[in-house]
């Protein structure tokens, strides 16, 4: 009986705190790799080899298996409560994804890596930068970034976390290529803007947009209408996640 205690507590903690599902950070990572700079792409390909941006978005999510790896879980979110700043919320002991974010910028510009070689480092970096822009990966310290806010969502039972990683991603039935094709349409301005923004920028924005993420019916059902009112939100955050990590790695490599 205890056995199964464990395992099921076991579950439920490898269930939580997963990023954008496959699909998000796929597109994300072949919007960038549209918005590259012709030196920046070609140092990439020749450190990346046979895959591309899109192709190893993912990859920080499948080394959760390992547990030489465990020490980064904590590094796919931040956590600042409702009207505080990153300061007053404080940085914790085994770090966060703004830590890890700019310890991997500086390592890929410097070429000196600490948790890997260079493919592996700007792995999680082209991850990471997808993470942070979902808002409910910067966290209110309240609900596991919306883990344990429970719902059904299209008549299954899921959670709020879950249905921002992937739910209303996947619901589109586009393969990820499609999808890039579909959002990849930023104006000059806003393109300018968004390279121009930082880290922390990047991170305020996805705090005050989650208030977005929880306009919930009173019973936590919800379908058509909550997509219908968030997609544009998803989009927009997929895009900018895009651009910023083009613009990231054009600056390393360019
Ligand atoms: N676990 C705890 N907080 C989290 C968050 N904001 N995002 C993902 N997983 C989490
Ligand atoms: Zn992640």
């Amino acid at each position: 009986m205890k056995k199964i205690i464990a395992l099921a507590l076991l579950m439920t903690l490898t269930l939580q705190a997963l990023p954008w599902g496959k699909t998000g950070h796929r597109v994300i990572g072949l919007i960038a790799e549209r918005h590259l700079s012709k030196k920046a792409k070609k140092q990439i390909e020749k450190i990346l080899k046979d895959e591309t941006l899109a192709e190893v978005s993912n990859y920080m999510d499948f080394i959760r298996a390992d547990d030489r790896y465990d020490h980064m879980a904590p590094w796919h979110y931040c956590t600042i409560p409702d009207g505080q700043t990153y300061e007053e919320a404080g940085t914790p002991e085994e770090g966060d994804a703004i830590v890890a974010i700019q310890k991997f910028t500086e390592e890929l510009r410097t070429k000196k890596f600490t948790e890997g070689d260079e493919a592996f480092t700007l792995k999680l970096l082209v991850h990471l930068i997808g993470d942070i822009h979902q808002p409910l990966h910067v966290g209110n310290g309240e609900d596991k970034g919306g883990n344990d806010v429970k719902l059904d969502y299209f008549w299954s039972s899921s959670n709020l976390h879950r249905v921002w990683d992937s739910g209303i991603i996947d619901g589109q039935q586009y393969a990820y290529t499609e999808y890039a094709d579909w959002i990849d349409h930023a104006s000059d301005s806003n393109r300018e803007k968004w390279e121009n923004d930082e880290l922390m920028d990047w991170i305020y924005e996805s705090q005050q947009l989650r208030n977005e993420c929880y306009e919930l019916p009173e019973n936590m059902k919800i379908a058509y209408d909550y997509d219908y009112e968030h997609l544009d939100l998803v989009n927009q955050r997929l895009l900018q996640a895009g651009i910023r990590l083009a613009a990231v790695l054009n600056e390393i490599y360019g």
